[in-house]
């Protein structure tokens, strides 16, 4: 995946159009809980003005379904970017019209400006191709930063790239299509994929994908219970997609690689801080207690399989890690992966949960890359080619 970066482009004096993704979260006083996002966006955005250009930046932010809802305003992101960028930021409470088009002309070299929430208008996830043309009449350049989002081909990220000339990626999404694209087509052998998370409906996909380019693929997380099941063991009340034991059992026979479940479990009585709960092995899940984390003889094995690995890829958390008494194996495996780093292998984690949970293990510097996509960072690991980034242009 070669794309015409930032890099390419002569900025000096120009209007530029940059989509980035401040999807960020917002607590019930609008205040931002998590600014990953708005920080991997600075590079670019400074690049931008230390060059003497104009930036125009839109995104979205949640889902408001086509409608004005104030609590899903990007205004508390305008402050927060002012503050890491030392100066105030230019908020226009709408995103096509004539008031934006009004600031916009008022906007000098050096100049930032955010405009509202993309999706206050219908047209935005619709792709219409009127919305895209406005918005494309912004900029005189367009940089995509939006890894977030580049599965989604909406009209600010795919349907405004047909109104300009090249399109180029920003430093965040470059950083991005390099570790998890093009890692994932080079990697280093041994290369471990670690997978967690609830489901295997959200993962099976990742699954087949790797299947053929890893050397190892180590399960935990709920989904593990449904391929003990397939394996025909008791897995008491634990996390269960009963249609899809067979998926479970067909990927058990067809892996050619090696594929580690849990060995011990760490089971509840009820996924509460203060439920009861105990250690065993994984053929010893009492009928009416459930699996809520992987226990330490796993946590020996995969941090073993892990530390010996010269890629890793990590997508889903390995039990109930919001609870912290269940955050134990997710926790001890950020730390392996935090070693095998330190060892010179290039460490790859996966956006949402998996991120939150190295957050809270506080390895987020220790890790080689910690995607900002969730949902993108999935269907690239799926080997899906992304909207967003497929729009970009060719080197
Ligand atoms: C995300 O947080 O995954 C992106 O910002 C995309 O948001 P969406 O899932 O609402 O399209």
């Amino acid at each position: 995946m070669q794309k015409l970066t930032i890099d390419d482009l002569d900025l000096k004096d120009k209007r530029v159009l940059l989509r980035v993704d401040f999807n960020v979260p917002l607590d019930e006083h609008q205040n931002i809980t998590d600014d990953k996002r708005i920080v991997e966006s600075l590079p670019t955005i400074k690049k931008i003005l230390d060059d003497g250009a104009k930036a125009i930046l839109i995104s979205h932010l949640g889902r408001p379904k086509g409608k004005k809802v104030s609590e899903m305003s990007l205004k508390p992101v305008a402050f927060r970017l002012g503050n890491f960028l030392g100066k105030p930021i230019k908020f226009v409470d709408d995103c096509i019209g004539e008031k934006v088009e009004k600031e916009i002309n008022q906007l000098k070299s050096g100049d930032c400006i955010l405009l509202e929430n993309l999706r206050f208008y219908p047209e935005e996830e619709k792709n219409d191709p009127e919305f895209a043309k406005k918005l494309a009449s912004y900029g005189e350049l367009y940089i995509n930063d939006a890894f977030g989002t580049a599965h989604r081909a909406h009209a600010s990220t795919e349907g405004v790239t047909k109104y300009f000339e090249k399109c180029v990626a920003g430093y965040l999404m470059k950083k991005e299509i390099e570790y998890l694209g093009n890692a994932l087509l080079n990697p280093l052998h041994p290369f471990v994929a670690l997978l967690g998370g609830s489901k295997i409906s959200g993962k099976i996909d990742v699954i087949k994908n790797l299947m053929d380019k890893v050397d190892i693929i180590l399960i935990g997380g709920g989904m593990a219970f449904t391929f003990y099941k397939a394996m025909g063991m008791e897995i008491g009340s634990s996390l269960l997609e009963e249609d899809k034991v067979n998926l479970a059992k067909e990927i058990l026979t067809k892996a050619k690689v090696e594929l580690d479940l849990p060995l011990d479990i760490v089971v509840a009585k009820e996924i509460t801080k203060d439920s009861e709960s105990k250690v065993v092995d994984k053929d010893k899940i009492p009928s009416d207690w459930k699996g809520v984390d992987i226990g330490p003889k796993t946590i020996e094995l995969f941090s073993k399989k892990i530390m010996g690995a010269k890629t890793v890829v990590w997508n889903g958390p390995m039990g109930i890690f919001e609870v912290d008494k269940f955050s134990k194996g997710t926790v001890e495996l950020a730390k392996a992966l935090s070693f095998a780093t330190e060892r010179g292998a290039t460490t790859i984690v996966g956006g949402g949960d998996t991120a939150s949970a190295v957050a809270k293990a506080g390895m987020e510097d220790k890790i080689s890359h910690i995607s900002t996509g969730g949902g993108a960072s999935l269907e690239l690991l799926e080997g899906k080619t992304l909207p967003g980034i497929r729009a970009l242009t060719d080197k």
